[in-house]
């Protein structure tokens, strides 16, 4: 059994399930602590949150006795050396915790996304990880959802000929929100490396602030994904990727999708309703726990590892920068890994 250790008490890390009951995509339990304490390998060891209500809160509804509930993280980490832990705060401290978990000997961490508000701190976290011997995951949650796996295997496998444009639309702000669409674009395109991009930001960035945006995404598969993500747009979370021999759409925060096809054999063939493959319904979170358990095993890179999540996150940083630049292209890697977002 592998014992795991929370690092924020609030919703994603416990009570957001009740959000998703019902949801034809998100199969429960969806939260870390809810899917932790379902896996057949994992037992709940200690909790930390600054907040003794959530402490409170979290400890009673995962059976966490007091004396292993803590205010600080420092102090659970070294009295409790957990083999697992969670990271479920607020993103600027993301990286602290996932360094304090590496460096208490954590074999995986399991980290929310956006992975954090600076490459720089990104960089912390994968550092402090390859140096102490841990499996970092980042909880981009659509890397482990049935019908997002779907449709990326169906890309993959040619289903629409090749993939030459992913269109993402997403409510909400580009980081906060926003990451969950970059991270699925990265995904769809095959996690191709991003060449460029070009972007505009609906208002100034600057501190607490993370506005939304729109751009392009230039892949170096030569696939391009076009981004509009702002608070108040009508588009919960929607993406169509465009191939040479059709379209897959994904609609209402993946709740439906359609698959057309060309259908041959007219000069000018139009786009024919197609049946969308329905996969197994599995919960994405109890498989992200697995993975990183494998990882820990194997000594595989899990999926969305540290490395992916920075990767996601620079794109968003891209889109600022491009922004500030005066909307221009601009070439990637970013060496600016200083910039920090809200
Ligand atoms: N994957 C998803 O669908 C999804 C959904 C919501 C939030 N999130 C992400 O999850 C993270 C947490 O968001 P949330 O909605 O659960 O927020 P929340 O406010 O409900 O919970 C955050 C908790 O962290 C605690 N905290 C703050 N500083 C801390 C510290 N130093 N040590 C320990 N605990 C600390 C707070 O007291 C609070 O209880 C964010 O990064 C957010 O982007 C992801």
């Amino acid at each position: 059994m592998y014992r795991m250790a929370f690092i924020g008490c609030g919703s994603m890390a416990g009570f957001i399930d009740s959000v998703f009951e019902g949801h034809p995509s998100v199969i429960l339990p969806y939260s870390h602590a809810a899917a932790a304490d379902s896996h057949p390998e994992i037992e709940l060891a200690a909790c930390a949150d600054p907040s003794f209500e959530q402490l409170k809160r979290f400890g009673e509804k995962y059976r966490i006795p007091e004396e292993r509930r803590y205010a600080d993280f420092h102090a659970m980490l070294s009295e409790v050396k957990p083999d697992l832990v969670s990271v479920a705060t607020p993103t600027e401290v993301h990286a602290d915790a996932t360094v304090a978990a590496a460096r208490a000997g954590a074999k995986g961490i399991y980290c929310e996304k956006p992975m954090a508000p600076s490459l720089a701190d990104a960089d912390r976290m994968i550092s402090a990880c390859d140096d102490h011997g841990a499996k970092l995951v980042i909880a981009h949650p659509r890397r482990w959802n049935m019908h997002t796996r779907r449709i990326a295997q169906l890309l993959r496998e040619g289903e629409i000929g090749r993939v030459t444009d992913l269109v993402g639309f997403s409510r909400g702000h580009l980081l906060g929100s926003g990451a969950h669409m970059f991270d699925t674009l990265r995904m769809f395109a095959g996690d191709a490396p991003a060449m460029w991009v070009v972007a505009t930001l609906d208002e100034e960035p600057g501190p607490g602030r993370d506005p939304g945006g729109s751009g392009m995404v230039v892949f170096q598969n030569g696939i391009k994904a076009f981004v509009a993500a702002s608070p108040g747009k009508a588009h919960l979370f929607e993406i169509e990727a465009a191939g040479t021999d059709g379209v897959i759409r994904s609609f209402n925060n993946g709740a439906s999708h359609l698959l057309r096809k060309k259908a041959p054999p007219d000069e000018w063939p139009p786009l024919q309703e197609a049946p969308f493959p329905e996969p197994e319904k599995e919960s994405g979170t109890v498989r992200a726990l697995s993975d990183l358990i494998r990882a820990v095993e194997t000594g595989e890179t899990p999926p969305s590892d540290g490395r992916g999540g920075r990767a996601t996150l620079e794109l968003v940083v891209a889109f600022h920068l491009s922004h500030l630049q005066g909307k221009v292209r601009l070439d990637l890697p970013l060496s600016d890994t200083a910039y920090r977002i809200g």
